[in-house]
């Protein structure tokens, strides 16, 4: 397939493309890594705290089959493939875990063959659609085909919804894709914030902006309102590498993370 055919917009930057550069990947054009080096003159932390962002994004996937018993993802904003893949850390706990991966970018549809690696025992899909088209992810062949609704499901939002500046707009599609789950789903977020580091982290959004990325840090009240009406677990809203560290996540220096995460549970 070729770039006409699907539109790939190399020539404008791309959020999906430049977190690849970040993280020291190779899906990335010049447009996408002249916007990594605006951004990080700004933003000199930013490789630092993305790397925290996955290493929580591994960690959660790991403690909600290990402990939780989840065995049923929907992780929407999956963004390019890079190892360890949620389904490789569910699946390391439970082969029988079967993931629905969503992204609306072009680039990371090419590559969501790597994210159709199940094990035989599970099941892997991948789905091209929007987040602000709930329905249109709700109703999919894919979600169909590999999610059972009556039992509970993790509805991972890892690093998206900072890309989305209207509270409401995000509230209104969580709770449009929590509706649906059986009780003992779970919410697992991750967004942006400039409460670790207010001066870098403003100056880094003002460059995401620039970009023509729009971007939003939300402080700790703001992202611990979008789990109103669930079970917010313990240890509630923390910068990532405080939720439930390994050894490499307690080394990080708070003011090099500037993002918040945390995990609720669907009540009965
Ligand atoms: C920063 S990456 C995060 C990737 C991964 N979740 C992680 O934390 O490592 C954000 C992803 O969200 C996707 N995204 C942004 N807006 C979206 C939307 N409206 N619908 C679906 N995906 C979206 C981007 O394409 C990108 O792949």
């Amino acid at each position: 397939m070729t770039d006409s055919h699907l539109d790939l917009k190399t020539d404008i930057p791309h959020s999906a493309r430049v977190y690849d550069y970040l993280l020291g990947g190779k899906d990335n054009y010049p447009a996408d890594r002249a916007a990594a080096a605006s951004i990080t003159a700004d933003w000199p932390n930013l490789p630092k705290s993305m790397r925290a962002n996955r290493s929580f994004m591994a960690r959660l996937a790991h403690r909600l089959a290990a402990e939780h018993g989840i065995r049923q993802f929907l992780d929407i904003g999956t963004g390019l493939p890079t190892a360890p893949n949620l389904h490789e850390v569910a699946q390391t706990v439970a082969p029988e875990s079967r993931i629905v991966y969503v992204d609306n970018d072009p680039i990371v549809l090419v590559h969501a063959r790597a994210l159709l690696t199940s094990t035989p025992e599970g099941r892997t899909s991948y789905l091209d659609a929007d987040f602000h088209d709930p329905d249109a992810i709700l109703s999919s062949d894919q979600l169909g085909e590999t999610l059972d609704l009556s039992r509970p499901v993790a509805l991972s939002l890892i690093a998206i919804v900072h890309f989305m500046p209207d509270d409401a707009v995000v509230q209104d599609i969580i709770d449009r894709l929590m509706e649906p789950l059986a009780p003992g789903s779970m919410l697992a977020l991750s967004a942006c914030t400039a409460d670790s580091a207010p001066e870098e982290v403003t100056a880094g959004v003002a460059a995401y902006n620039a970009n023509g990325i729009p971007l939003v840090a939300r402080d700790k009240a703001g992202m611990e309102r979008f789990f109103d009406g669930l079970e917010l677990l313990e240890p509630g809203v923390v910068l990532v590498n405080h939720w439930y560290p390994d050894e490499a996540a307690a080394e990080v220096d708070d003011a090099h993370v500037h993002m918040y995460g945390a995990v609720a549970r669907k009540p009965a």
